[in-house]
């Protein structure tokens, strides 16, 4: 689908790949973009940037009077970029385990779902897309964020059918994998990380080309590579990596 002259929200918008996103589609010629985030102030300078093509908004994923004001608010939108997400990196059998998988699951999972639900009216109206960024670690568990990882598995199943349930009606659903990516989620973890510079313009590209799966990354394009010929190998590499 092409980016040029197209109408693009984008959640978590004052996240670290979120506004990566904004200035890559701003950069590829969209007409317009919804910058959205639960607080208007922390997108102010994104917005500054071309007062004619962004438009703040506020939205919280998890609260539905949010996102139905957002759905009507946005009616002109061809493309929905579901990008705000959390991570409280902990494991699942650890102290605060169902407490911070709750938490996950309702940003990650149903928050996504309540976007994709409110806006698929509009996108099915005019052809349009929805880009769901997951992550690679929702194709298989890393012990440290295994709360993380069991709600973007889940948001991973929910890009495979949702994309059944709107191909009929014209709207392509991509999904997005990425690895280590330097932001305000992984802040202090000592790892190989992609910029989210180099991760927003990877996605942008994918999705220009058509792609329906995007590995934006050195890191997810190899781990895929290994998931698709011996994904219980991956598994076992990835289970050494277990919280101290
Ligand atoms: N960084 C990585 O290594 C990595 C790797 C793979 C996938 N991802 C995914 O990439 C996406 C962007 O993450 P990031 O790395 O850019 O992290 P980030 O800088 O922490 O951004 C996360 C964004 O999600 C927003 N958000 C959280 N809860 C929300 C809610 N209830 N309603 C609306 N917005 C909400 C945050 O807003 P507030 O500022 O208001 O909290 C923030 O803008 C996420 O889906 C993440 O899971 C990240």
């Amino acid at each position: 689908m092409e980016i040029k002259g197209k109408i693009v929200l984008v959640t978590g918008a004052n996240g670290g790949i979120g506004g990566a996103l904004v200035r890559g589609l701003l950069d590829k010629g969209a007409a317009k973009v919804y910058a959205a985030a639960r607080s208007i102030a922390s997108v102010a300078e994104l917005a500054q940037l071309d007062k004619e093509r962004v438009a703040a908004i506020r939205l919280d994923i998890t609260h539905a009077a949010s996102v139905a004001a957002v759905a009507e608010q946005c009616g002109d939108v061809a493309m929905l970029i579901n990008n705000a997400g959390l991570n409280r990196c902990v494991p699942l059998l650890g102290p605060t385990g169902i407490e911070s998988a709750r938490e996950e699951m309702e940003v990650n999972f149903f928050g996504t779902l309540a976007m994709c639900r409110a806006f698929a009216p509009v996108l099915a109206s005019r052809g349009g897309a929805i880009v769901n960024v997951c992550s690679i670690i929702g194709l298989v568990n890393l012990p440290v964020n295994g709360t993380y990882c069991a709600s973007k598995a889940a948001v991973h199943s929910l890009i495979q059918g949702v994309r059944a349930e709107l191909a009929p009606r014209g709207v392509r659903v991509v999904g997005v994998y990425p690895g280590p990516v330097d932001t305000r989620m992984t802040a202090g973890q000592e790892m190989p990380k992609a910029t989210p510079d180099q991760v927003a313009a990877a996605i942008l590209a994918g999705i220009d080309a058509g792609d329906e799966e995007i590995f934006p990354d050195p890191m997810s394009q190899a781990v895929h590579g290994k998931l698709l010929q011996d994904p219980k190998q991956v598994e076992k590499e990835f289970a050494t990596m277990i919280p101290a």
